[in-house]
C-alpha cells in the first residue's frame, strides 16, 4: 500500500512546487514585458540558410577599405601586431573577382588580440545589398587565426530577414598578397533564421 501512494505523493508534491514557482514569478507585474508566442511576431518556420560570397580586404593603396585606427605603442615591435585595431567597410561579392556582383559589405573592427600567433578578433555586420537579403544583416563575433586553413567564427545575430539568426562562418582564404597584405577570403554562412 505505502509502496503504491508514495509515488503519487511525490508526483503531487513536484507539481504543486513547479506550479507555485511558475504562479509566483509569473504574478509579478512587468509593464514592459508580456508573453507572445511565436505566431503574434508572425515566425512560421524556422530555416537554415547557407550563404556563400567573397569578402576583399584591401589595406594598401590610395582607396584602402580596412584602416588601422589604434594600436599600442608595443604594437609595432609585436610579431603579431598585438592590439593593432582596424576599422573595415570590405564589400562581398559572389566571385573572387572583385568585379564581380556586390552582394553586401563587411563592416566592423577586427583587432590583434593573441600574442603568440596572428588571430584577429572579429567584430562586424554583414550588410547585404542583393535580392531579397537588400537590408538584412547578420553580426558575427568570433576569433580568426588568418593563417589557419579554415576558421569558424559564430553569427550571434541578424536583422530583417535574419531576425533572431544563430550559426557559423567559415572563412577560407582565396589570394593574399604577401607584399601588400591584402586578401581575398571565401566565406560559407551558415544561419538559421525565420
Ligand atoms: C612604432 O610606433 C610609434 C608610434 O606609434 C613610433 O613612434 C615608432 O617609431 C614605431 N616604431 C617602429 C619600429 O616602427
Ligand atoms: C575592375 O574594373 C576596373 C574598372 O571598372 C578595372 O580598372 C579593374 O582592373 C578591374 N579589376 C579586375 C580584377 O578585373
Ligand atoms: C536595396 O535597397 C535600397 C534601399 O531600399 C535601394 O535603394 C536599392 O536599390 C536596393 N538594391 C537592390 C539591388 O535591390
Amino acid at each position: 500500500m505505502a509502496n503504491s501512494t508514495r509515488p503519487k505523493f511525490f508526483l503531487l508534491f513536484f507539481t504543486l512546487l513547479v506550479l507555485s514557482t511558475l504562479l509566483a514569478t509569473d504574478s509579478i507585474p512587468q509593464p514592459f514585458s508580456t508573453s507572445l508566442s511565436p505566431k503574434q511576431l508572425g515566425l512560421k518556420r524556422q530555416k537554415l540558410s547557407h550563404l556563400h560570397f567573397y569578402f576583399h580586404d584591401t589595406v594598401s593603396g590610395r582607396e584602402p577599405t580596412a584602416i588601422l585606427v589604434a594600436e599600442s605603442p608595443a604594437s609595432n615591435i609585436s610579431k603579431t601586431l598585438f592590439g593593432s585595431v582596424f576599422m573595415m567597410d570590405d564589400p562581398l561579392t559572389l566571385q573572387p573577382d572583385p568585379n564581380s556582383t556586390l552582394v553586401g559589405y563587411a563592416q566592423g573592427i577586427y583587432a590583434s588580440a593573441d600574442q603568440r600567433e596572428i588571430g584577429f578578433l572579429m567584430v562586424l555586420n554583414f550588410v547585404f545589398v542583393e535580392g531579397k537579403y537588400n537590408g538584412s544583416t547578420l553580426s558575427l563575433l568570433g576569433r580568426n587565426p588568418i593563417f589557419d586553413e579554415v576558421r569558424e567564427m559564430p553569427i550571434v545575430g541578424g536583422s530583417g530577414r535574419f531576425r533572431f539568426a544563430n550559426g557559423y562562418a567559415q572563412a577560407k582564404t582565396h589570394t593574399f598578397d604577401l607584399k601588400n597584405a591584402d586578401a581575398i577570403v571565401e566565406y560559407n554562412v551558415y544561419v538559421f533564421h525565420y
